[in-house]
């Protein structure tokens, strides 16, 4: 299967979001990846609802929206209805990580967990039935534009072994400085989507952009 790309706005002109998505639209992007932030668990703080719900109106890509907020539960409904294909919830975020996934499944979206660099992967064991997409934090959330960390190999490497074993089709994505370099290093160790912020949005060429990370 060919490598998802999915280029973060959050390196994207806010300004000008709309022409930025369609942009990237165009230059082959597969997924736009929408970083929601609440001041709170991270210390950033970036868009919301009303801008997802704008920016649904701009491209028919699927909108994989990250929210790196306190309490995802209880903002669920909001996004599914404002337009997420998929959404992401910290499992650091919610003390009811298999509620706010059943949530997400009766909204008939698809249901991503995402790691931190310093959490174990464990309970994707205990979800996995109801998980559409595993994400693996290759920097700690909250800004573009940070290095690599790249003892999260071993952690792609096991997510990848766990989503073989229960057979079922999960996408295995990673977010936080993936670039050219680090790209062929992370699908080596088998991720299939790649979230890229900087090494899109901070090159003049968005489409060889993108085709750098697919054919790293
Ligand atoms: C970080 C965000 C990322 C960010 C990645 O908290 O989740 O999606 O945009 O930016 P780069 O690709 O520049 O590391
Ligand atoms: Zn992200």
């Amino acid at each position: 299967m060919n490598t998802i790309i999915a280029p973060s706005i959050l390196a994207a002109d806010f300004g000008r979001l709309a022409e930025e998505i369609k942009a990237v639209d165009q230059a082959g992007a597969d997924w736009i990846h929408v970083d929601v932030m609440d001041g709170r668990f991270v210390p950033n703080i970036t868009i919301g609802p009303p801008v997802v719900a704008s920016l649904r109106k701009t491209t028919q890509l699927p909108l994989d929206v990250h929210l790196m907020i306190k309490h995802p539960e209880q903002h669920i409904d909001a996004f599914a209805r404002a337009g997420a294909d998929i959404i992401n919830v910290h499992v650091e975020a919610t003390t009811n990580l298999h509620r706010a996934l059943q949530a997400i499944k009766a909204l008939n979206k698809k249901a991503g967990i995402t790691f931190n660099p310093a959490t174990p992967i464990d309970c994707m064991t205990q979800v996995i039935d109801m998980v559409d997409l595993v994400l693996i934090m290759t920097v700690n959330p909250g800004f573009g534009g940070q290095t690599f960390i790249d003892t999260m190999l071993a952690k792609v490497s096991q997510a990848r072994h766990i989503i073989d074993q229960s057979g079922r089709q999960i996408h295995l994505e990673v977010d936080g400085g993936v670039t050219p370099k680090t790209a062929p290093l992370v699908k080596n160790a088998g991720a299939d989507t790649l979230v890229a912020g900087s090494a899109v949005y901070n090159t003049a060429d968005y489409a060889a952009a993108i085709a750098a990370l697919r054919n790293a």
